[in-house]
């Protein structure tokens, strides 16, 4: 992990109140699926992290929602501009030799992009559950058929997709649910833990990122503890308690 100054290529609205940032900076080519990067935002001591949505050797994109005045200031900063990067930070998901389903909600659903893609490149079948408020902050489902995955969609208000949330889609399709890589909100995240086996990120609030400030500490069932930004944010499921 380093610190790397990237330039914006492009800063672009893609749904309700969130955003695609595409930077070009050489630290693409070290990043591993699910990682983050803590960006800088001009005016604001503390760093906000952003998932890698794809990575390569030109660049990272991000995609994040305006959730406070950071973000919002990041969504205001032009093509031309550079930000200071930190990153890649965490611990990514493990590329498995297996098929896999990805379980997706919100500004959870980017670093499953770059996730599949790796796991498609590898041969693999890919199943993506996404699942959102309503249909005007759909994201990623284009590209990742685009790439070759299977893709369920569902909208709490039923505006795309199946009405519910992501468990309520993937009873009404009756799909077989392979080993599970998820991102999204907590009670999403529970809901998977209750049911399926693999891997979760957990995209809590964070301080240093690097595991210094013991900002992001949580619990495992036998007592001890792990810190999200530098354990994690990606921990097998039932290896922490959520
Ligand atoms: C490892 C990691 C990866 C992340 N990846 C993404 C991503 O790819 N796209 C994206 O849109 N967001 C992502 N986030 C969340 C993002 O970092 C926060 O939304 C952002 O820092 C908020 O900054 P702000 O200054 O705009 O809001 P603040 O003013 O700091 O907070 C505004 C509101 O957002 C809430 N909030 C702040 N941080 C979080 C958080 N981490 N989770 C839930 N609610 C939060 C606050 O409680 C408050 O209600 C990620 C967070 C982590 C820890
Ligand atoms: S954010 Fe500081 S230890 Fe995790």
């Amino acid at each position: 992990m380093r610190t790397a100054a990237a330039v914006i290529m492009a800063n672009e609205a893609i749904a309700r109140d969130v955003y695609r940032m595409i930077l070009k900076t050489d630290l693409g080519q070290e990043v591993q699926c699910g990682q983050f990067v803590q960006v800088a935002v001009p005016g604001y001591f503390l760093r906000r992290p952003i998932s890698v949505h794809r990575a390569d050797a030109e660049g990272i994109s991000l995609i994040y929602r305006i959730a406070g005045d950071g973000t919002r200031t990041l969504s205001e900063l032009k093509a031309g501009e550079t930000v200071d990067l930190f990153g890649p930070l965490g611990s990514g998901f493990p590329l498995l030799d297996e098929d896999i389903t990805l379980i997706g909600g919100g500004v959870g659903v980017p670093p499953l992009v770059e996730t599949a893609a790796r796991y498609i490149k590898a041969g693999h079948e890919v199943t993506a559950v996404l699942g959102f408020s309503d249909r005007e902050v759909v994201i990623c489902k284009d590209e990742l058929e685009a790439l070759g995955c299977r893709v369920i969609i569902a909208t709490m208000d039923g505006s795309d997709g199946y009405k519910g949330t992501v468990i309520d889609a993937i009873e009404k399709a009756g799909l077989t649910v392979s080993t599970v890589l998820a991102c999204g909100p907590l009670p999403m995240l529970k809901a998977v833990a209750e049911r399926y086996d693999g891997y979760i990120s957990l995209e809590e609030r964070m301080a240093c990122g690097i595991g210094a400030c013991m900002g992001c500490v949580i619990r495992t069932p036998d007592g001890d503890s792990r810190r999200i930004c530098k354990d994690g944010p990606v921990f097998r499921i039932g290896e922490v308690e959520l």
